[in-house]
């Protein structure tokens, strides 16, 4: 039965997340919502919520990328929404940032993971977010003290990869990424590879990669969670290339791309294809439905 208006879920988008929002609300029994925002003269947020969220469970989708510009106006919409009386306030996110400072690897280092995590914690009621950077984290639950689940990509990527590429090799481009390639090649029966990589700053890593002939004739897939400065893939790339293996298929998880990473890699690469968890003109495959699934789960259990 169809829930009334009133009580159906308010998903409303920050600014940029609107089209992930409207296939979220597309997939359910949800209502979108909306958000008046603006950018003052100085550069400070202006919100206001165009629906009424008393007694309304809601949530705010809005992907991390670029937190530091991102970030306030999801609070500022929290932090109203609950003086509104919403009776939760959930922070949808596909891409969750501020998880790879995860220690301190030099004395005096912030671990800005934590204070983020107990940010998020203090403004939210539960959090969702896909895939997020878990290296030496084991789960959320570690560092975040509010409900915080995280969905794995690794099947609507495995699906993508089975319709559109034949006779894959996927390749994880590091040790962390093991989690996702040998997930997908579980589901999606491909064989797999991870290679070893030594980071000696932002943009300068160095890929090592074992022999890889005998698979030639299969089409290299790189998997990764996240493409920043793209140098990973980049290098990865290269190496395919001097073994004499076909141009790779890159895909990823998050296309966070800064500054010219996606030109750089696409000009190395047969293809470069990301999900929609952060917007880019790569965006090829849609998260959209595990997280309306997520969500509806979610909303059945405490029902
Ligand atoms: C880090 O360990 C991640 O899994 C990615 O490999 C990394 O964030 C990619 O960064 P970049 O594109 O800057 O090489």
């Amino acid at each position: 039965m169809a829930l009334h208006s009133a009580e159906k879920r308010l998903t409303i988008p920050l600014p940029g997340n609107e089209d992930l929002a409207r296939a979220i609300a597309a997939t359910g029994d949800y209502q979108l919502g909306s958000l008046e925002t603006r950018n003052f003269p100085d550069g400070e947020s202006y919100l206001r919520f165009l629906d009424d969220v008393e007694g309304r469970d809601v949530d705010l989708i809005c992907t991390l990328a670029h937190p530091n510009e991102n970030f306030l106006p999801v609070i500022f919409a929290a932090d109203a929404a609950r003086e509104f009386k919403a009776r939760s306030v959930n922070l949808v996110t596909p891409y969750l940032a501020y998880m790879r400072q995860d220690k301190r690897f030099n004395a005096g280092e912030a671990i800005t993971s934590r204070t983020f995590a107990r940010l998020v914690s203090s403004s939210f009621d539960s959090l969702l977010t896909i895939d997020p950077h878990l290296h030496r984290y084991h789960a959320l639950s570690e560092i975040y003290t509010i409900p915080a689940t995280s969905l794995a990509s690794a099947p609507v990527l495995a699906k993508w990869i089975s319709h559109n590429i034949e006779k894959p090799l996927l390749i994880g481009p590091d040790e962390e990424s093991e989690q996702w390639v040998s997930q997908i090649g579980a589901l999606s029966g491909a064989p797999f590879t991870v290679l070893r990589k030594t980071r000696y700053g932002d943009r300068n890593v160095e890929i090592h990669m074992g022999d890889l002939s005998q698979w030639q004739g299969r089409t290299p897939v790189l998997v990764d969670d996240i493409a920043s400065s793209g140098r990973t893939m980049v290098e990865a790339a290269k190496q395919l290339a001097q073994q004499g293996l076909a141009k790779p298929v890159c895909v990823v998880v998050h296309g966070l791309f800064a500054d010219d990473a996606y030109e750089r890699l696409s000009a190395i690469a047969e293809k470069v294809v990301s999900t929609d968890c952060v917007p880019h003109t790569s965006n090829n495959i849609s998260v959209a439905e595990l997280l309306a699934e997520a969500i509806n789960a979610a909303e059945k259990e405490r029902a």
